[in-house]
This record gives C-alpha cells, sequence and structure tokens, in this order.
C-alpha cells in the first residue's frame, strides 16, 4: 500500500517532464540573439537549426510571434522559404507572411541533425519589399521537434 502511494507520487511528478520531453521548441543556431532577420528584393536571409541527435520527429518549421510583435512589412510581403540541405536542396517548402499575432505552420520535414533554409522575398520585381524582424525567444522562426501542439 505504501509503495503504491509512492509510485502514483512518482508518476504525478513524472508526468509534466514527459510531456515537455516529447516535444522540443528549437530555436535557430545564432551566436546571439536576438537573431535580426531582414529579408528584401536584392537580399535573401538564411535560418538553421542543429537538431539534437536521434530526435524523434516529425520536425515542424513554424514561425510564431506573439500580438503587437514588431514586424517591419513593405510591399509584396510573402516569402518563399526553399530548402538549403537535405533531401531536396533547392526545394520551395513553403510561402508565408510574417504575421503579428499568428503561428505558422511552414512545413513538416524528417528530423535531421542540421536543417537550413532560405528565405526570400517570393515576387521580387513587384516593386520594393522587405520584411525585417527580430527573433528572441518566443517570437520567429522555431523547429517543433516531436508531438507540439501549436
Ligand atoms: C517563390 O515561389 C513561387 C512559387 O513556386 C515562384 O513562382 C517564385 O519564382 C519564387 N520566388 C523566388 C524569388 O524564387
Amino acid at each position: 500500500m505504501q509503495f503504491a502511494t509512492a509510485a502514483a507520487t512518482l508518476l504525478a511528478l513524472a508526468a509534466p517532464s514527459l510531456v515537455s520531453a516529447a516535444c522540443l521548441e528549437q530555436p535557430p543556431s545564432a551566436l546571439g540573439f536576438p537573431i535580426n532577420y531582414d529579408i528584401t528584393s536584392s537580399r535573401s536571409d538564411a535560418v538553421s537549426f542543429q537538431i539534437p541527435p536521434n530526435s524523434v520527429g516529425p520536425c515542424q518549421l513554424v514561425a510564431k510571434f506573439p500580438a503587437g510583435y514588431p514586424i517591419v512589412s513593405t510591399g509584396d510581403d510573402l516569402v518563399n522559404v526553399t530548402a538549403l540541405d537535405g533531401p531536396a536542396p533547392g526545394a520551395l517548402v513553403g510561402a508565408l507572411r510574417f504575421r503579428a499575432g499568428t503561428t505558422t505552420v511552414i512545413n513538416s520535414f524528417a528530423c535531421r541533425d542540421v536543417m537550413a533554409y532560405e528565405l526570400a522575398i517570393a515576387n521580387p520585381t513587384e516593386g520594393w519589399s522587405e520584411v525585417k524582424f527580430s527573433e528572441i525567444q518566443g517570437a520567429g522562426l522555431f523547429m517543433e521537434v516531436g508531438d507540439c501542439s501549436i
């Protein structure tokens, strides 16, 4: 009986860490934060993630911003996201507009140790476009590793 109680207590303690262990929100590789993105008609940008080896996938690339988060957006701000490595380098994996107060799932992949993407204005000949924002904790591009409910 005493053992059963102790086991129940252990289970209760273990449950929250099991939930977080199933989901890792990985920020981009960076020398420091914030990471400043500046994507313009004449200049693309890139983002890269290091994924812990042997991660149980999927690896889901998301863009998430709190309401009111500052994002500079000029002209046609549709951004193409293109794989830079993996099984299909050069392949368009998604296109999105970066908006405060939204979470956008860009695409889902099998996890790899390094996963890198180019960010480019989709229609650079349609006048001047710029998308500019800073990534901090909780705002920007993330790789959701495993079972993350977004
Ligand atoms: C963005 O993707 C669209 C759809 O595939 C394509 O037509 C367009 O040329 C791409 N833009 C750039 C800059 O590659």
